[in-house]
């Protein structure tokens, strides 16, 4: 049985009333830990409150620089987007949460961890599937998923334990959010055919008029300055998001596929996300060699999935992570993007080892590639097809056939 146990605290009701709900039913002591990673909204509070329910202790990170650079920098690199759209702001947050849990289990002799995760989504496995790789030891708890409680038992519980909450009855939205973005679900976009209302969007507020271009500096597949101007890729981040998000654009609509086997309707927005992954992909056609970049592709899907469900700490993503970071080695350089409201496009692309060569790309100039070379690349290129096509015997293909005809 556990006796001390430090808590993901965010603030909120469910984290709250998780405080007090594990030292009575549980019977452990409680160790509150919140954590910045760009979230809006202030956390000011956060000690007040989480001692204010009880618990014996809290602290407060700020792992803003820790986040962009140790988790997103990984994902501008593989371009990573679930199910081809979902740029994982929430799944990429959770690794981080949970191994600063666990350094503060071990500060404080603590011999369990807990989340404030329901039963139905994804948030649940990253949390204790993380715990699972990096402390295998420590206990979970997970008393949101036990306790039965609907939103309304929460708030009387609260009311009856003196817990201060600043919580109403009508939650209309479900919003988790970070510096790589916002995710807001539930209200009336839980009916997938219902267009997603105009409140739910903060980060893509269209205020921006005209157009404008914006360049975006690469090294090592990282981006490192806007406009020519270095900065970390944090601040490229937040002004990313600033200046895409002006336009109107970076919006994502999908019913997605959960670990947990549920379809759900997800909305997010995520501008600077999308544009910065927008760049790097197009810098890589030109710094990749053709068949790292075909592989490349391939794998991107895969290294999605397991950050999606919570493999964030496993070997084949520590192995995906070597071979990306070896990929990147000349994806340094620049690209041009173009925003006008509601759209933002790639105009421009620029690299010191480009492999890009005009003079074999363009059809008239004179220079090392030689076209009698194609003739004989071509015949044998096609011999295999065309062997084949020998055997068939005439007739027996469908287009040889007219339309119609069997
Ligand atoms: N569907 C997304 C994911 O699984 C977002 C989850 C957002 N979490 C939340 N508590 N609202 O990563």
């Amino acid at each position: 049985m556990a006796e001390r146990v430090v808590l993901a605290y965010s603030g909120g009701l469910d984290t709250s009333v998780a405080v007090r709900w594990m030292i009575e039913n549980m019977g452990v002591e409680v160790v509150c830990l919140s954590g910045d990673l760009g979230q809006e909204g202030s956390m000011e509070a956060n000690r007040e409150k989480a001692l204010g329910a009880g618990a014996i202790a809290y602290e407060q990170l700020d792992l803003r620089e820790e986040f962009a650079r140790d988790y997103v920098a990984p994902m501008i690199k593989m371009n990573a987007l679930y199910e081809k759209q979902y740029p994982l702001v929430s799944a990429l947050s959770r690794p981080l949460i949970v191994k600063k849990q666990v350094e503060m289990a071990r500060r404080y002799n603590a011999d369990a961890l807990a989340h404030g995760c329901t039963g139905k989504g994804n948030d649940q496995v990253r949390f204790e599937v993380s715990a699972m790789a990096l402390a295998p030891d420590l206990e979970l708890l997970a008393p949101v998923r036990n306790w039965g409680f609907t939103r309304e038992d929460s708030i009387r519980y609260a009311q009856e334990h003196g817990i201060p909450v600043d919580a109403t009855k009508e939650k209309l939205y479900s919003i988790d959010d970070n510096l790589w973005g916002r995710a807001i679900e539930c209200g009336e976009m839980e009916d997938p055919w219902a267009e997603p209302p105009d409140g739910v969007w903060q980060m893509t507020k269209l205020t921006a008029e005209g157009e404008r271009e914006v360049v975006v500096g690469f090294s090592k597949g990282v981006p490192v300055s806007i406009d020519g101007k270095t900065m970390s890729l944090y601040e490229v981040i937040i002004e990313m998001n600033r200046i895409v998000g002006a336009y109107g654009w970076g919006r994502i609509d999908m019913v997605e596929n959960r670990r947990v086997g549920i379809k759900s309707r997800e909305t997010y927005e995520a501008p600077g996300a999308l544009a910065l992954m927008m760049a790097h992909e197009d810098l890589e056609s030109i710094t990749l060699e053709r068949d790292l970049q075909r592989e490349k592709t391939r794998l991107e899907p895969r290294y999605s999935e397991l950050v999606y469900d919570g493999l964030w700490f496993s070997p084949l993503k520590e192995a995906l992570d070597a071979f990306v970071d070896s990929s990147q080695e000349h994806v340094t350089g620049e690209v041009r993007l173009k925003l006008v409201p509601r759209r933002c496009i790639v105009t421009g692309r620029r690299a010191e080892k480009s492999l890009y060569d005009y003079g074999l790309a363009t059809y008239d100039a004179a220079d090392r590639f030689r076209h009698a070379d194609s003739e004989g690349f071509v015949r044998l290129w096609g011999l295999s097809v065309q062997t084949w096509s020998d055997t068939q015997g005439p007739g027996s293909r469908d287009w040889e056939n007219e339309p119609g005809e069997a």
